[in-house]
């Protein structure tokens, strides 16, 4: 198959489009004929992009583990797809992702895409939308009333928080720089505070959560603002202040078929859109990165 495959560590400038050998799938997997991929920019420094769960060398590697396609084959005891069905989903970090043809990912990390939605826009929704929801939910357990900010409330990720907060009725400030104003606003933000322009500490009273994608020194001021009882949520770093009878937590987006079958449901419902800023083909998978790179907004996302 055609695969875009990374040989050695130096950046996105080392993605190469190339022959690869089918991936042979394991007990539990299916294989997927890949229409579209997603990936974030700083994938490639992890080291599930470098090395296998056991700590050894997996080179060369195939990056963007956000996938959408058709199944066309199911391995030893897997259960709940068939040949042909469409479906959307998350691979392991440590293994092949989806900037190729094909790809084999565990059936348990995938979950049904509805006719309705596009590969293209499904591609975009898996780990942006489960850390969302992960975020949001199970770790900051946001409830209807409360009051939520979103730093980066105009990112990849961010505008899918906006979007699931707003809808659990919540009450949303999003942050960002003043170029991502109209996309939170239009998301489902209520107010949004310029970081370019506003300081964080003057535009905020204290809120029940803070989820935060954009982390450095923002993270760090941000525990201030939390009310006791509630929660900074990191994706980015650990939180190195506590919030004052709040919680501060870092964790990492885990795969689960429910929760993506519940984000098909709310984008099949209109409920949740990505916000997409880039598509571009297999063959385009390098200057891809390099776009998101260079500061395109949102997702930017790989057909195949
Ligand atoms: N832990 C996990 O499981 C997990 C899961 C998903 C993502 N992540 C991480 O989360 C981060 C965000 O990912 P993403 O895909 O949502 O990226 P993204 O699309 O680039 O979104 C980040 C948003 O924050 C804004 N931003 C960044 N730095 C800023 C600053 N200094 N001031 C104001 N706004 C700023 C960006 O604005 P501009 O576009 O203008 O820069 C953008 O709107 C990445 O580091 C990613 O690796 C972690």
């Amino acid at each position: 198959m055609k695969a875009v495959r990374i040989h050695q560590r130096g950046g996105s400038e080392g993605l190469v489009l190339e022959d690869a050998p089918d991936p042979r799938p394991a007990t539990g997997d299916v294989v997927v004929r890949v229409h579209a991929a997603g990936f974030v920019p700083d994938e490639l420094d992890w080291p599930g992009t470098w090395v296998d769960r056991a700590g050894r060398d997996r080179t060369p590697s195939i990056p963007a583990h956000d996938v959408a396609g058709v199944v066309t084959e199911v391995a030893y005891g897997t259960t709940g797809f068939a040949v042909g069905d469409r479906v959307f989903g998350l691979t392991d970090w440590h293994r092949d992702g989806a900037a190729a043809e094909y790809v084999a990912v565990e059936a348990r990390n995938l979950a049904r895409l509805p006719d309705s939605l596009t590969f293209t826009d499904a591609a975009a929704l898996p780990l942006a939308g489960l850390t969302c929801r992960q975020a949001l939910f199970v770790h900051g357990g946001l409830e209807s009333g409360q009051t939520v900010v979103v730093h980066g409330g105009g990112g990849a990720t961010g505008s899918l928080a906006v979007q699931m907060a707003r809808d659990a009725g919540a009450h949303v400030i999003a942050t960002g720089r003043g170029r991502a104003a109209d996309v939170a606003i239009e998301m489902g933000a209520h107010t949004f505070v310029d970081l370019e322009r506003q300081s964080f500490e003057d535009a905020v009273e204290p809120v029940d959560l803070i989820f935060d994608t954009i982390g450095g020194d923002l993270l760090a001021r941000s525990a201030a603002k939390v009310k006791p009882g509630g929660a900074l949520v990191s994706i980015t770093a650990p939180p190195p202040v506590e919030p004052a009878g709040g919680r501060a937590v870092l964790f990492i987006v885990e795969p689960n078929r429910d929760q993506l079958a519940e984000l098909a449901e709310r984008a099949e419902a209109g409920r949740l859109r990505a916000h997409i800023g880039a598509v571009r083909p297999l063959a385009e998978t390098r200057e891809a990165f390099a776009a998101k790179q260079k500061g395109v907004p949102g997702k930017v996302v790989i057909e195949v």
